[in-house]
């Protein structure tokens, strides 16, 4: 692991316009995450933080401020050079885990790997299939989205997130619709991920026990970055 930093953000802002004038969603957010780092974002419904990893990623863009993607700056990129500079690289777990309706649990995280090209078809679903087991589909690949369970959906929007191999992991309430000992599994996964790989892992989650191992807290109040806001005692916020 190196200590160099993957996403740097600086003053970042999001506002948008609603029917009584601004709403301003994020206001001057500050925050650094090294490589192979685990940085949980904590905070209440409605505080920003989906809108932060959706910046963080590229996925979204902001108002104001900057945001340094493994060295490069997004502010200013057209969604096509940033979905390049995504694609491989970047792994994200949806809120709503957005599978595709019209494809297997299997096609599904198989999907990356065609859209990057350079490897097989076979081979893409042997990857793909080893993922699923991992999560404890294996029994489910042939199963359309419709026919999971919210737990299950977000099972394969997991494996579907690390089939790339990328090297940060955004993921949103990765464990939102698990029960515990599922929960507990995937929380395994993605470390494991991370200490195999070398994986940096950004995850918005209101589940104490995962944010309580990862490296670094981030506590998001109504748009801002607070520091001892911190919900998790024994943890250090860092990262600044
Ligand atoms: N495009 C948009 N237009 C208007 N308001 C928005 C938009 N996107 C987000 N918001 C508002 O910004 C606030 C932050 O939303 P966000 O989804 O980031 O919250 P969150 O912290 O992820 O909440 P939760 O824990 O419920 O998922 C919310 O009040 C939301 O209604
Ligand atoms: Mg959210």
């Amino acid at each position: 692991m190196n200590s160099d930093p993957v996403i740097e953000v600086r003053g970042l802002s999001k506002r948008v316009a609603d029917a009584t004038g601004e709403l301003v969603i994020l206001d001057g957010i500050d925050l650094t995450v090294t490589a192979g780092s685990s940085v949980a974002i904590i905070g209440a419904s409605g505080s920003g933080k989906s809108t932060l990893l959706g910046l963080l990623a590229g996925l979204d863009s902001a108002s104001a401020g900057s945001v340094r993607l493994l060295g490069q700056e997004l502010t200013g990129m057209a969604e096509d050079q940033r979905a390049a500079l995504r694609n491989g690289a970047v792994g994200f777990v949806f809120q709503s885990f957005q599978l595709m309706p019209h494809l297997t649990a299997l096609e599904n995280v198989a999907l990356p790997l065609e859209l990057q090209g350079g490897m097989s078809t076979r081979e893409a679903f042997a990857r793909s299939r080893a993922l699923l087991e991992r999560v404890g589909l294996g029994q489910r690949t042939g199963h359309y989205p419709k026919l999971l369970s919210g737990g299950e959906q977000q099972r394969v929007a997991l494996a579907r997130a690390f089939v790339t191999r990328p090297s940060i992991l955004f993921a949103d309430e990765p464990t939102g619709s698990l029960d515990a000992a599922t929960g507990h599994a995937v929380i395994d996964l993605m470390f494991e991920m991370n200490r195999a790989t070398g994986a940096t892992l950004v995850l918005v989650t209101h589940d104490i026990d995962l944010a309580r191992r990862c490296d670094t807290i981030v506590t998001i109040e109504a748009g801002r970055r607070v520091l001892h806001g911190d919900a998790v005692p024994g943890k250090v916020e860092a990262g600044r």
